[in-house]
C-alpha cells in the first residue's frame, strides 16, 4: 500500500517530521537563545518576556522551552505569554490539546505566570495587540511564498519592540538564479540529509517524510526555501540587522558552500 505523507494539515505526520537530526538541532539552539535573552531581560518582581510564535505549527519548541524555566525555583518565570500564530487549525487544535494535557504537571501555567494561546490566523497580515520582545519564526519563512516573504518580514519587524529580537530557524540551500538551479540547490541539499540519515542508521518512515519535503519544493507546493544570501537580502531590506547566527546542521563539510544548511538566525532592528 502507498502511504500518503501529506504532512500538509497533519499534525501526527508532522512531528514525525520534526524529529529529524538538523531539526532537533535548531529546536534546541533556538531556545537556548530565547532563554538566555530571557534570562538578560529578567528584572526583580517583573513578568517575563512575551512571545509571538508566527507559524507556530504543532509547536514542538515549547517542549525545549520549558527545560530552560523552572518556576519553582526562581519564584518568576522567563516568559509571561506566548501567542502562537497560524493558519492551519488542525495544527493548532493538537497544540493545544498538547500543552493543554502537559499544564498539570509543567509551566505553561496561567497560575504559575505563563499565559500561552494559541491563534488561527495569516501569519502575513496578523496584527498583534501589542509589540513584543521577541518573535520565533521557526520554519516560518520558508512556508510563506516568495512573493509574499518580505511582507511576512516587515510584519515580523513592525511587531518588535525596538529592543527586541526575532529568531529565526531556517533550512538554507545553495546559492541560485533561477528556479531550475534552485531546484538542484533543495534536491542536493535533501538528497545529502537523507544520505546522513542513513548512514546515522534510520530506516523508518522520516526517510520517505523527507522525500515528500523534497517533492513539495520541486512541486513549488508549501515548502518556499532560500539561499543564505537571498534570506540576508531580504532581512536587510526590511530593517533588520544580524545579532548572531548559528550553523546547527550539518557537523561536517557536506557542502562546499558554508552557508548552505540548517540554522538560527537572531536579528534586531537597525
Ligand atoms: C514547518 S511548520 C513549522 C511549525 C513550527 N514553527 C516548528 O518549528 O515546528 C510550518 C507551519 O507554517 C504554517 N503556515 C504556513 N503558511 C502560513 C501562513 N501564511 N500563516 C500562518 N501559518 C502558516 C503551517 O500551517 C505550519 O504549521
Amino acid at each position: 500500500m502507498v502511504q500518503d505523507l501529506t504532512y500538509k494539515d497533519n499534525p501526527e505526520l508532522y512531528e514525525e517530521v520534526e524529529n529529524i537530526p538538523g531539526e532537533k538541532a535548531m529546536f534546541s539552539k533556538a531556545a537556548d537563545v530565547i532563554a538566555l535573552f530571557a534570562a538578560q531581560k529578567r528584572k526583580p518582581n517583573k513578568r517575563g518576556i512575551s512571545i509571538l510564535d508566527l507559524c507556530c505549527g504543532t509547536a514542538p519548541l515549547y517542549d525545549y522551552l520549558l527545560k530552560h524555566d523552572y518556576p519553582n525555583l526562581h519564584d518568576e518565570t522567563l516568559f509571561d505569554k506566548i501567542t502562537g500564530v497560524d493558519i492551519s487549525p488542525k495544527y493548532l487544535e493538537y497544540a493545544q490539546i498538547k500543552y493543554n494535557s502537559k499544564l498539570a504537571y509543567q509551566q505553561f501555567d496561567e497560575d504559575k505566570g505563563v499565559k500561552l494561546e494559541f491563534i488561527l490566523h495569516d501569519a502575513v497580515d496578523y496584527n498583534h495587540s501589542e509589540k513584543v520582545d521577541l518573535i520565533l519564526a521557526s520554519s516560518a519563512y520558508h512556508h510563506i511564498e516568495d512573493e509574499r516573504k518580505i511582507d511576512f518580514l516587515k510584519k515580523v519587524h513592525s511587531q518588535l519592540k525596538d529592543d527586541g529580537i526575532a529568531v529565526f530557524c531556517e533550512n538554507l540551500i545553495d546559492d541560485y538564479s533561477n528556479l531550475e538551479e534552485r531546484a538542484i540547490s533543495v534536491t542536493d541539499f535533501y538528497t545529502k540529509r537523507i544520505d546522513e540519515m542513513r548512514a546515522l542508521g534510520i530506516t523508518d518512515r522520516r526517510i520517505e517524510l523527507v522525500q515528500r519535503i523534497l517533492k513539495y519544493e520541486l512541486d513549488r507546493d508549501y515548502e518556499w526555501k532560500n539561499s543564505y544570501n537571498i534570506f540576508m537580502k531580504n532581512l536587510g531590506e526590511v530593517g533588520f540587522k544580524i545579532l548572531g547566527e548559528y550553523k546547527v546542521w550539518p557537523s561536517t563539510k557536506m557542502f562546499e558552500n558554508y552557508k548552505v544548511g540548517d540554522f538560527v538566525i537572531i536579528a534586531g532592528k537597525k
